[in-house]
């Protein structure tokens, strides 16, 4: 191997920038040549390539977003494209690819190499945390973070105005930033996919809070959430239920995946880079680099997409208790 190309695809999520320069860095260090594609699988098929030495990274550790910018490829998704993406990789003489990204993207990377027997190596950067084979994302710390410091905001205004406010996070299909921020934010109740408690229970638990003297309340929604209303529709329906109330509702939305990556997902983020390139360095592929008990593992590329990432349930728990 000579030269690798490293992509960031799929929602960016901070620390993807240190990811891409610990590949940059780690490449110059073994003696080989790395190129960046942009815009993801697209910068693949459009042959939208730049070799990347290690000053090209410079002053990015510290960046939210993507140098290399990112996109969802609909056209990877087809053969054509895929063929596109494979006689433009030929034609820069790219030899192995490190994908950054989540399961759309390893899916991408997989069926690539299904096709052309492509090298491969898989780096979970996603701030919903939903991969199988690491117990981290890259990005899920900074968007911890960035919406407990959110709730804690709210919680002033809330406070203030004795108000009842609905937070919703993001989280596809996962509850990992809804269970865990709320836990850190002190939220009352909180809503997440994987597990449906009700609109009952939420009702009670809400009287409850209101009888025991809480003035105001945070619930935290996640945006996959099984209650079957989104949260406006939510929030009428528990005013109107619940007249004791005067609600609010807080959308967080996309400032959830920016801003300054946390030293944590810095530090994740160059051990798993690394760790990659090493990896294609020892002719390996269909990997996922991963952290698990703080150590970095490797997981088979089609394991991390089909496998799931289990919520703690403990969390649930904890916060049930908190919320006497
Ligand atoms: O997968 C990351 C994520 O931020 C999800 O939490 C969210 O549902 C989705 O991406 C939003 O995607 P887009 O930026 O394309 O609207």
């Amino acid at each position: 191997i000579e030269k690798i190309g490293v992509i960031t695809s799929g929602g960016d999520a901070p620390g993807m920038n240190a990811a891409i320069r610990a590949v940059v860095r780690a490449c110059a260090y073994y003696n080989i040549e790395c190129v960046g594609a942009y815009r993801g699988y697209q910068g693949l098929i459009e042959g939208d390539f730049k070799i990347l030495s290690p000053r090209h990274v410079s002053n990015i550790i510290n960046r939210g977003g993507t140098i290399l910018k990112s996109a969802r490829s609909s056209e990877f998704r087809t053969k054509e494209g895929r063929a596109k993406a494979y006689k433009e990789i030929k034609k820069a003489e790219i030899d192995a690819l490190v994908l950054i990204g989540g399961d759309g993207t390893f899916t991408g990377g997989m069926i690539f190499n299904e096709e052309y027997h492509f090298p491969c190596i898989g780096i979970p950067g996603t701030i919903d945390n939903d991969i199988y084979g690491t117990n981290f994302t890259i990005g899920y710390d900074t968007a911890l973070n960035t919406v407990v410091d959110v709730i804690d905001k709210i919680r002033d205004t809330a406070s203030s105005h004795n108000r009842l406010f609905f937070v919703e996070v993001m989280g596809r299909d996962a509850g990992f930033i809804a269970l865990n921020a709320g836990v850190g934010a002190g939220a009352e109740e909180i809503l997440i996919p994987e597990e449906d408690l009700g609109l009952e229970r939420l009702l009670e638990a809400l009287k409850r809070s209101k009888r025991s003297g809480k003035s105001s309340s945070i619930v935290v929604v996640s945006e996959g959430d099984k209650i079957g209303k989104n949260v406006f529709e939510l929030a009428d329906y528990v005013e109107e239920n619940l007249p004791q109330y005067e609600v609010r509702v807080s959308v967080l939305g996309h400032m959830q995946r920016g801003g300054s990556p946390s030293c944590f997902d810095r530090v994740l983020a160059t051990r798993l880079g690394v760790k990659a390139v090493e990896l294609l360095l020892d002719g390996q592929t269909n990997l996922m680099v991963g952290l698990l008990n703080n150590k970095v593992e490797t997981t088979e590329l089609d394991h991390a997409v089909k496998g799931k990432h289990h919520i703690n349930k403990e969390l649930l728990r904890v916060s049930d208790i908190m919320s006497i």
